[in-house]
């Protein structure tokens, strides 16, 4: 049995900002249907990473591709009918403030050339994804009246509104809590299985990782260091992954701790 193309390519990646190297000739291919996991520390790289991949980021040196495509090589204009195929939940959501949730949701559902215009259709559409995220019935509510997880949610469900080939999930679990959490791993679960959706998700959340990853990737200080999969988290050899894994702080970031101050100013006497 051949291995399926890679339905998004990496090739050796770099981008900097200022001087500061974030990603270092990064490889990544991304095999179609399944749920890659991108770990690794806060900065790292990891939502840049993912820019890259619909052209929001263009890398220094290296190429992108997307279904070879190379995105990297890319104008804005043609780039249109690849973001369409790329559903994006951002790290901070980014919904529109002045728009309501049910606006927020139609929005790229408007602009799809005329596959939309029909506004019954696209309120049917809204509807379905907010029940998916459990949240039918916030449609005329605005964001700033919603709480943090659920401005995730109603991201989520705007990231899925077309239905997109692939899912980028940028820290989807963080700031809900288990329950939701784990409805969401479901609904990434259940976009996989029933529509055969690809997924990318970055995130900090291990169980999350352990319940919906086919492969598990980690970045770390611009490169990939560990390529595993659930069952090979248990027993990586590399100390920096498996501390990452565990949640296990180093002796060094310890020492830290130790030496820095965690009373008020010395001269607080009581
Ligand atoms: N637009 C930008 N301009 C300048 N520097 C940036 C920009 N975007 C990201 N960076 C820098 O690139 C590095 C990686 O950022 P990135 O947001 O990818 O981290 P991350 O791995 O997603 O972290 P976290 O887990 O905290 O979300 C950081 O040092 C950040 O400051
Ligand atoms: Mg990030």
């Amino acid at each position: 049995m051949t291995d399926q193309e890679p339905i998004i390519r990496l090739k050796n990646v770099t981008k900097s900002f200022d001087r500061h190297v974030v990603l270092n000739a990064v490889s990544l291919e991304v095999a179609p249907g399944k749920i890659t996991v991108i770990i690794g520390p806060s900065g790292c790289g990891k939502s840049v990473l993912l820019k890259h991949i619909v052209g929001l980021m263009r890398p220094d040196k290296g190429k992108v591709f997307f279904e070879g495509y190379e995105v990297s090589a890319l104008g804005e204009r043609e780039l249109v009918p690849i973001r369409q195929q790329i559903g994006f939940l951002f790290q901070g959501g980014a919904l529109f403030d002045s728009m309501t949730v049910e606006e927020n949701i139609c929005f790229p559902l408007t602009e799809n050339d005329g596959a939309w215009a029909d506004e019954a259709a696209r309120r049917q559409r809204c509807h379905e994804v907010l029940t998916l995220v459990g949240l039918d019935g916030a449609q005329h509510k605005f964001p700033e009246e919603m709480s943090g997880g659920e401005k995730k949610r109603v991201a989520l469900a705007r990231a899925i509104a077309l239905n997109p080939k692939v899912i980028l999930y940028d820290e989807p679990t963080t700031g809900l809590d288990p329950i939701r959490a784990d409805l969401i791993n479901e609904l990434i679960l259940k976009l996989k299985n029933a529509l055969g959706n690809t997924a990318v998700v970055v995130t900090h959340d291990m169980q999350s990782t352990r319940k919906i990853a086919d492969r598990i990737v980690m970045l770390y200080q611009g490169r990939f260091i560990a390529d595993m999969t659930v069952d090979t988290l248990g027993r990586v050899d590399n100390e920096i992954v498996a501390r990452f894994v565990e949640g296990r702080a180093s002796e060094e970031e310890l020492a830290q701790l130790r030496t820095g101050r965690v009373e008020g100013p010395a001269n607080m006497q009581s």
